[in-house]
This record gives C-alpha cells, structure tokens and sequence, in this order.
C-alpha cells in the first residue's frame, strides 16, 4: 500500500553515494526532501539532480536535507554525478540511494508497473523532523518537476506548523495566509493580535511575518 500523508515514514539502511545511511539517523532534526527518478545518464534527470545541487543553499535555509534515489549502484551514481556537475555547472553534494534490488523503490511505491518494471517514477515526499509524510507528489518519467514547487510547499508546511495557519492557493512566502475553519473568530482574536480579515466566516485572511 502506498503511503499516505501523516503516515511515518519507513526506516531503512542503504548504501548511499555519501556511504551508509540509517534514513532516520541521517533525517535527524531535518526535514527531508526525498526523491526518485528512473536512471543515472538519462537527460531529464540530469536536470533535476543539477537543479537540487543548485538549490543546496535554499533547503538548507530550509532545515531540509535532499535525498536522491535511482535503481542503480554507488558505482553508477559516483560516475554520473561527475556529469551531472560537468552539465550542470554545479557540485552535487548531497547523497543518492543505490537501490539496485529496487528494495527501497517498492517499500516506497515508487515504482509504477505501467510506466517500467524495474525504474522508479518521479516520486516526492517531503518528511518532516518527526519522520512523518507531510507531501507527496507523483510525476511520470518523461516531465522534470518544479523546484520553485518543491520549495514553496516547504515553506507552506513549516509556516503552517510555526503559526497554525493554512496557505491559499499559490501562495510564496510574504502573501497573506488562512486562517483555517477549526479557530473561532474568539479565538482568532487572541490568537492573531495583528487582526484579519473576514471575508466569508469560513474564509479569513491574516499575515505572519
Ligand atoms: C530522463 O531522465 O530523461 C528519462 C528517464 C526515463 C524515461 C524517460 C526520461
């Protein structure tokens, strides 16, 4: 079965391009961003393993730690990040799960029988520090996800967790939030001294800073 948000993740031991890692040991006090893709030396995935070693500083802003995952081996992997830097014009420090048994990909559902029997889909799952699912997303082999995306949605979720609020659609940090329906507007009061606004009594914005 697949899992669900709110569901903990799975713990596992893996060699990984950075050595072996206990995946919650090495989540620690982290947020992690774990991700698959179908095969090392394949054009889209590149991309996206270029874009996530640019992106180094913005997760570490963001408490969280990058996990990559391919059906392939260290050996593999180490090769292919020396292109993915060279393509790239990046260094790519973060580690990559070699699962070539595809043991991980299946305690995770990340391989989808209709798209390849043996490679992984372009599976997302943000985890928090408590090791619990907090997103996931799904897209297929042929379409590189959006990393604006990826990161907005942490945002989203750590604004959430920090202020008990709800984020409209779209939302980037510095927009108004939601109040969600769960808060009287009593308690909302107390609760947001900065005031909001109600523009239906189940849809009432506030700001946090
Ligand atoms: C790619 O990364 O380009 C890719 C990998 C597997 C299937 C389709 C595209």
């Amino acid at each position: 079965m697949s899992l669900r948000i709110g569901d903990v993740a799975p713990n596992f031991t893996v060699e990984t391009t950075t050595g072996e890692i206990d995946f919650h040991d090495w989540i620690g006090d982290s947020w992690c961003f774990f991700f698959s893709h179908p095969a090392d030396f394949t054009p889209v995935c590149t991309t996206e393993m270029g874009r996530t070693a640019q992106l180094a500083d913005e997760f570490a802003k963001r408490n969280t730690k990058p996990l990559g995952l391919s059906t392939d081996g260290v050996k593999e992997h180490l090769a292919w990040i020396d292109d993915v830097n060279d393509t790239q014009n990046t260094t790519l420090i973060f580690p990559i799960v070699a699962d070539a048994d595809t043991k991980i990909a299946q305690l995770f559902d990340m391989i989808h029988p209709n798209e390849s029997d043996t490679a992984a889909v372009r599976s997302v799952f943000i985890i928090d520090p408590d090791k619990k699912v907090r997103l996931t997303m799904t897209y297929p082999m042929s379409v590189g996800r959006n990393f604006d995306e990826i990161l907005r949605v942490i945002d989203a979720l750590q604004a959430g967790d920090k202020n008990g609020i709800a984020t409209p659609a779209d939302w980037k940090v510095g927009d108004k939030v939601i109040i969600p329906p769960s808060v009287s507007n009593e308690d909302a009061v107390k609760k947001f001294p900065q005031g909001f606004d109600e523009i239906r009594p189940y849809l009432r914005y506030t700001s946090i800073s």
